[in-house]
């Protein structure tokens, strides 16, 4: 049925598109509406926050959540070996 062929097409571009990214910023305002929309569209995203101003439960359960600072260069290393971003998103301010 046409119907059901192209849900499969969609279901298969979800697969073949979704992409490792890693979100800056992602607890807060902005991120975490980001967030929400990249794993609604099927990414895996992890989100580096330190958690200044951003919260741990705006994070999506189908997220993951490294609490770090983008100055912790130890930290944003340990990020990149664990989840090798393909793309990152900096929302954080300054
Ligand atoms: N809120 C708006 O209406 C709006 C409009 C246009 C542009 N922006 C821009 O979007 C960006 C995000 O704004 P927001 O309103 O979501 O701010 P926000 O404070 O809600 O979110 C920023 C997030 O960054 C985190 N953060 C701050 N410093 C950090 C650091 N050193 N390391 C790691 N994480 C850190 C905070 O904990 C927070 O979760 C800013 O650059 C802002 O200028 C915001």
């Amino acid at each position: 049925m046409k119907l059901g062929l192209n849900y499969r097409m969609i279901s298969d571009w979800k697969e073949d598109c979704g992409m490792r990214v890693l979100v800056t910023g992602g607890a807060g305002y902005i991120g975490s509406v980001v967030v929400s929309q990249l794993v609604a569209a099927g990414h895996q995203v992890v989100v580096y926050d330190n958690l200044s101003k951003g919260h741990r439960e705006s994070v999506p359960p189908l997220a993951s959540l490294v609490v770090g600072d983008v100055g912790d260069r130890a930290t944003l290393d340990a990020a990149f070996t664990e989840y090798r971003p393909e793309a990152v998103m900096h929302l954080r301010p300054d």
